[in-house]
């Protein structure tokens, strides 16, 4: 959501900041700027929509070896020019993500000292304090310094200012920021895929940090104004994560890659003995609850976790999307334990909801994809899933990297509470080791799936339907679907269907129906029914072969222990999902409206 780049160096800076902004693409933008300095003054260059747009009012030629660029997904005034970063004032120019919340204010404060504002976005308020108040302190740092103690809210900040055509200087508050250096110059960016092309190092800026970045020199100060030194993070993933790889979409390629994605995340936690089970996860013995707290995805991820945790361990677990968590009164105490669950660890509902636990004295966990991320840092305990870089903003290999991180704990909460006995745990030992072929087949099956896709891609909606855990993996199934293909789709739990929606249920309508609970597999099977005396096109995806014909067309997965089971069963309906999406031409890696990081509430 809202990407920042800024380049200064030996190099001309158009070309690198654009390319810096491609690569930051992924977290969503309805607009997209560029201002540099040229023959001392500073040029703003801007437009709407896809950066395609952009590019054909920018010299990628011009003599400049210093811009800051700005990808914006609107909140504050619709997508247009004037509310497009970068916004300038006077003698200064900033781009910004996150969101400032006391901006009304400040602006009537502002216009009563005779500023006027060209946009509707809170952002603008920001170069017209840095104007206001540079006029008395006539030093850039002090002045931003000011500033930062008058913002109420989220900011990371790429500011230039007329009077120092040498430096770009950087402010941060919640919304991640990193620093980086190269052989050729040097950068801010909101995350590492924008700096890769040139470096792997980066240095990850903390709330109230202060940065002057030169073609030479990288200084940081905290919020007193003295230098700090920072440790240098490197990168250690591939440069080719953040590129397609010849594969069409990045979704695509992202599916293609979770069969590593699950042995590298199982291969950091688990050698294949309890003991390490024990190194790793041995402090989840001090909890007698657990809260999972999430958003989209993640949030899915949390409410399977609850059916494997209390069924195979035991323990009683509450899951809740941090929206409203964030909010809401909660019975947890000093035996709970708070799991964050987030791919890109900045996503500010869930950030709101680690804060609030955190304030409470409630121990929590982060199992989170972004190295040092926010909620990574400032939680108790850390997991990081190993997804590597995720570009598509519908998510896929961290969704089941996440799933992967929560089986290890189920499986060790169950076995240290004596649900899981040891032949049981050998044979989720054996399964573990099968699971990266069963994930490549599945991924190799594609066109099965993609002939299901065709005959459901003209439908206006679709359902789905199961059970327990498998109502859990429907949600997930639904969303992806609905993301990407803009096909409302809704899940239901299967025996909940007669009570309302079932209306809905119209000749041809399309009724995916998951079922891998074999204690529930014939009463899914009953409500499958229902829907197919009423004209319903039932695809049923299951590893239980029916005995009788009552659906279309079968999804055959298949069967692990249950703890892995959702791993197997969410593959097939992310390719289905894509398949639709591109059968209906759609931006599958960039849906409309949707951003992959969401740093504002
Ligand atoms: C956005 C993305 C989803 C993601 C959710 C949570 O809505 O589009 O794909 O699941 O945010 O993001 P997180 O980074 O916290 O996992």
């Amino acid at each position: 959501m809202c990407g920042i780049i800024g380049y200064i160096g030996a190099s001309k800076a158009i070309p690198i900041v654009y390319s810096g902004l491609a690569s930051l693409e992924y977290r969503g933008y309805d607009s997209a700027g560029i201002a540099y300095f040229l023959n001392d003054d500073i040029k703003v260059i801007k437009e709407k929509g896809k950066l395609i747009n952009l590019k054909e009012k920018l010299n990628f030629d011009t003599d400049t070896f210093l811009a800051i660029g700005h990808t914006r997904w609107a909140t504050h005034g619709e997508a247009s020019i004037t509310n497009a970063h970068p916004h300038s004032v006077g003698k200064f120019t900033v781009v910004h993500n996150g969101i400032i919340e006391n901006y009304s204010t400040l602006k009537e404060e502002l216009k009563m000292r005779g500023y006027t504002f060209k946009s509707e976005t809170d952002t603008e308020v920001i170069p017209a304090l840095l104007d206001y108040y540079y006029k008395d302190e006539q030093d850039i740092l002090k002045t931003i310094n000011k500033v930062s103690k008058k913002l109420i809210g989220s900011f990371a900040l790429g500011i230039i200012c007329r009077d120092d055509a040498n430096a770009i200087y950087a402010l941060k508050n919640s919304s991640p920021l990193i620093i980086a250096k190269s052989k050729t110059g040097n950068f801010l960016a909101s995350d590492v895929p924008a700096i890769l092309k040139y470096t792997n190092k980066y240095i990850l800026l903390d709330d109230g940090d202060m940065a002057k970045i030169t073609k030479d020199t990288i200084t940081i100060y905290d919020t007193n104004l003295n230098t700090v030194n920072k440790e240098t993070l490197t990168f250690t993933g591939s440069k080719k994560t953040a590129e397609k790889n010849g594969y069409e979409h990045f979704m695509l390629k992202e599916i293609n890659e979770q069969d590593k994605v699950f042995k590298d995340t199982i291969g950091s936690y688990f050698d294949g003995t309890i003991n390490s089970l024990e190194k790793n996860f041995g402090f989840l013995k001090n909890f007698k609850k657990i809260n999972i707290v999430a958003c989209g995805s993640a949030y899915h991820t949390g409410v399977i976790a609850k059916h494997l945790i209390e069924e195979y361990a035991n323990i009683l677990v509450y899951t809740e999307v941090a929206s409203e968590y964030r909010y809401q009164k909660n019975f947890y105490d000093e035996d709970t334990l708070v799991i964050l669950v987030s791919q890109s660890g900045e996503t500010a509902d869930t950030l709101a909801a680690l804060r609030k636990a955190k304030n409470d004295g409630i121990k929590t966990l982060a199992i989170v994809n972004v190295l040092g991320s926010s909620v990574a840092r400032e939680s108790d305990y850390c997991i990081y899933t190993k997804a590597g870089i995720e570009v598509s903003v519908a998510t896929t290999k961290a969704y089941l990297s996440q799933l992967t991180v929560f089986s290890l704990i189920t499986m060790y909460l169950g076995y240290i509470n004596k649900v899981i006995k040891k032949d049981e745990l050998e044979s989720i030992f054996k399964d573990i080791k099968k699971m990266p072929k069963l994930i490549k087949e599945e991924i190799n099956n594609y066109q099965e799936y993609y002939n299901i896709a065709d005959k459901i891609s003209k439908n206006k909606q679709i359902f789905f339907i199961g059970r327990g855990l498998d109502y859990a993996n429907s949600l997930e199934g639904s969303l992806k679907l609905k993301e990407i293909s803009y096909i409302n789709s809704v899940a239901y739990q299967a025996g909940e269907l007669k009570h309302g929606t079932i209306s809905l249920i119209e000749a041809s309508t399309p009724v995916i129906a998951i079922a891998t609970n074999k204690d529930l597999v014939d009463k899914t099977i009953s409500n499958i029914k229902e829907t197919k005396a009423r004209g319903a096109f039932v695809i049923y995806e299951s590893f239980i072969e029916p005995v009788d014909k009552f659906y279309d067309e079968f999804i055959k997965i298949p069967e692990v222990h249950p703890i892995l089971e959702s791993i197997l069963t969410i593959i097939p309906l992310q390719l289905l999902a894509y398949k639709v999406a591109k059968n209906n031409n759609c931006d599958i890696d960039k849906p409309r409206n949707l951003a992959k990081s969401v740093t504002v509430e």
